[in-house]
């Protein structure tokens, strides 16, 4: 149609504009860990994504390769997803990834603090809960630390729990909002079902059934996958969910809200996820939990006994 026409041509000469201005439409995204379960189809579906003008894939087995390599793919982007590190086997907790993946996201890390300090970081890598604080720790040694700029990935818990939340009501899942609190790992997913919207009530055996189906949704696809890994497309959607997001509030749209794993002062622990606003300077506001009911107030004490001493182990990993 004409008008159609007349928006094609109008993006067409803002552009035009742009590059004439010399800038390219858009922002520079790193994936660190891109050839993983996660890391390629997360690839793909950055690519796609009309607000980003450059996409660096580095990994240790492919595209910008190995340390040497690091500096390279990560100077001058705007945001940096991570994905890279082992996944879970049958039986595994996430904190059992620790060892493992604590020194690569360390590495990592060190990486960014040098070559792009102004960067907004989405952590994935497990165990969540203390990766988070590693790079914390990295940050602030590297006298750089922002902690608008760095972000755990929550968004799985979120895009599950919306899944199931939305079968029990008979619902499209894009129609349903449920806000998941604490952190990744187990008791400490907290959703927060009395404040799903749209306004809704829940017997208590389908909040205990929720509940428990949101914090072992990770278990379930790795038990399924049965030694081949854990969840990595419904990842990879939920990571370029996060990104895009993270990405409008760089730009500058108002209103951006999403669950992240942050520094916060909502609880007594330096770290926990809820609700955050989106904007340039990253991560601008960090909501309060809101009313909670009994139910979740005794998940909320069993969360944070839990978060405590993942932080810790975290912090520790860089302080010792
Ligand atoms: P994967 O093994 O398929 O891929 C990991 C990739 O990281 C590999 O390509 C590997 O070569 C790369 N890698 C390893 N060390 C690296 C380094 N030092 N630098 C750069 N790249 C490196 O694993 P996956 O299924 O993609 O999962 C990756 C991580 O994401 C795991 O720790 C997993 O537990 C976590 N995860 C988190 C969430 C979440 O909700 N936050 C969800 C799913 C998976
Ligand atoms: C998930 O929630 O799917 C991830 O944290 C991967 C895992 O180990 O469960």
């Amino acid at each position: 149609s004409p008008s159609n026409l007349q928006m094609g041509e109008s993006s067409m000469l803002e552009r035009a504009n742009c590059r004439a201005k010399g800038g390219a439409p858009g922002f520079k995204v790193a994936i660190l860990g891109a050839a993983g379960g996660i890391g390629q189809p997360l690839a793909m579906l950055m690519k796609m994504n009309p607000l980003v003008s450059v996409l660096h894939l580095y990994d240790v087995v492919r595209g910008f390769l190995g340390q040497k390599e690091l500096e390279a793919a990560l100077t001058g982007m705007d945001l940096v997803v991570i994905p890279a590190g082992v996944p879970r086997k049958p039986g595994m907790t996430r904190d059992d990834l620790f060892n493992i993946n604590a020194g690569i996201v360390r590495t990592l890390c060190e990486g960014i603090a040098k070559c792009c300090p102004n960067a907004l970081v989405n952590l994935i890598s497990n165990p969540v809960n203390s990766t988070v604080p590693i790079a914390a720790e990295v940050f602030k040694k590297a006298g750089i630390y922002d902690p608008k700029k760095l972000l755990g990935v929550t968004m799985l818990d979120v895009v599950r729990a919306n899944t199931f939340v939305a079968e029990v009501l008979g619902l499209d899942p894009r129609e349903v909002d449920v806000p998941v609190v604490g952190g990744h790992a187990g008791v400490t997913i907290l959703p927060l079902l009395s404040q799903v919207k749209p306004p809704c009530s829940f017997t208590p055996e389908e909040t205990e059934f929720l509940t428990k189906r949101i914090q072992d949704g990770g278990t379930e696809v790795v038990q399924a996958k049965a030694g081949a890994g854990s969840a990595t497309l419904s990842m990879a959607y939920a990571a370029v969910k996060f990104a895009d997001l993270c990405l409008r509030g760089l730009r500058g749209d108002a209103g951006i809200v999403a669950c992240a794993y942050v520094d916060s002062k909502v609880t007594e622990l330096p770290f926990f996820a809820s609700k955050v606003r989106l904007g340039r300077g990253g991560a601008e506001e960090v909501y309060q939990l809101g009313p909670l009911n009994e139910y979740e107030r005794v998940g909320l004490e069993k969360a944070k006994q839990e978060l405590a001493t993942s932080i810790q182990k975290g912090v520790s990993f860089i302080k010792k």
